[in-house]
């Protein structure tokens, strides 16, 4: 747990240009100095450089990639999600934790966000490297009161707003690869996997997990050609604390937007911009046969318009179908 008083004054020290003075702290949040002193301690040690000047008070100078409960809490401004936080230094998987809060009655707007996970998963089957100190593993759940035929298209809501986080973080060209993963210069930095409880025709709830590959300095050569991590495109380490709720800012605003009208209307024309595979060529891996087409971005339930050789026109959806360049993966 963070305690209370270490992650407000964690706020009020960043809200701050200048310097804070002890005495300010003690009477903002009704504390002793030696209480003061302890946390500013206690916030040295996890890293942060906070200078402290006689007469002055306290600094906060750097913040280098610090991920626990009060980095977290203390940036977060969303009122749904991320509202709500839960932090690991390592978790089996933030997916089955998250399902695990929502069965105990876990609110709506919950974000799970782990350092390291054991049993990290991927989509398919497969499973999901979640090594400690470098990436980004979360999920946030959800309690939609739609059907659940529209959930698939969450999906592609937060792959928008990670997209829109990256690019705001880091200035680097995140686009999707449709329908979910998010690539830089081709490479994929980002793998999303949402899953559902659902009872006949009704959401339990939803979780929405995202594994981001942030400051990872190297990747196993099996995957080198077609992974990455931001510090590699960007050349510079980024904090993820910060990365986190920039992304849950953009996803409150864009699920706002996708619940008005339960479909991808509002966020169309963002999405299909964002696109790697828009009129590109692209072959639809289609259990019931592969075909190569011309790919048009998607339409409105979020499906992928792609113009077949023959010039006939096709949906797809992405339930069980993925798509790839015509000579590699984008
Ligand atoms: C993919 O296969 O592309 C999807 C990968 C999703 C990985 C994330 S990491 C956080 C969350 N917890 C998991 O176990 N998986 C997702």
């Amino acid at each position: 747990m963070a305690s209370p008083r270490k992650t407000e004054v964690l706020q009020l020290l960043r809200d701050s240009k200048d310097y804070v003075s002890g005495q300010q702290i003690c009477e903002s949040f009704g504390i002793s100095r030696t209480a003061v002193w302890k946390i500013i301690n206690q916030l040295k040690e996890e890293g942060y450089e906070i200078e402290a000047v006689q007469n002055k008070g306290y600094h906060l100078t750097g913040a280098p990639d610090v991920l626990s409960l009060s980095e977290l809490q203390s940036r977060m401004k969303t009122k749904m999600a991320g509202s709500h936080l839960l932090y690991f230094d390592v978790i089996g998987s933030t997916n089955v934790e998250a399902k695990k809060q929502a069965e105990n009655g876990a609110p709506e707007g919950l974000l799970v966000v782990a350092d390291k996970q054991e049993a990290g998963r991927g989509r398919r089957g497969r499973s999901w490297t979640s090594p400690a100190g470098a990436n980004i593993f979360m999920t946030l759940l959800l309690r939609p009161r739609f059907v659940p035929e529209k959930a698939s298209m969450v999906t592609l809501v937060m792959a928008v707003s990670v997209a829109q986080g990256i690019a705001d973080i880091s200035g680097l060209p995140a686009k999707i690869k449709w329908p979910n993963d998010i690539v830089i210069h081709k490479k994929k930095a980002v793998g999303i996997l949402t899953e559902l409880t659902m009872e006949t025709d009704y959401i339990q709830y939803l979780v929405c997990g995202v594994g981001i590959n942030v400051n990872q300095t190297e990747f196993p050569e099996e995957i080198k050609e077609t992974a990455t991590s931001l510090y590699l495109e960007g050349g510079r380490k980024i904090n993820r604390a910060g990365l986190i709720t920039c992304i849950m800012e953009h996803f409150e605003k864009n699920y706002e937007a996708f619940c008005r009208t339960e479909d991808m209307s509002g966020l169309l024309e963002i999405y299909n911009n964002l696109l790697v595979n828009k009129e590109a060529k692209v072959r639809v891996l289609d259990p019931r046969g592969e075909y190569d087409g011309l790919s048009h971005g998607i339409n409105e339930l979020g499906e992928l318009i792609v113009e077949k050789e023959d010039g006939s026109v096709e949906n797809v959806y992405a339930g069980e179908v993925s798509v790839r360049g015509i000579c590699g993966y984008v």
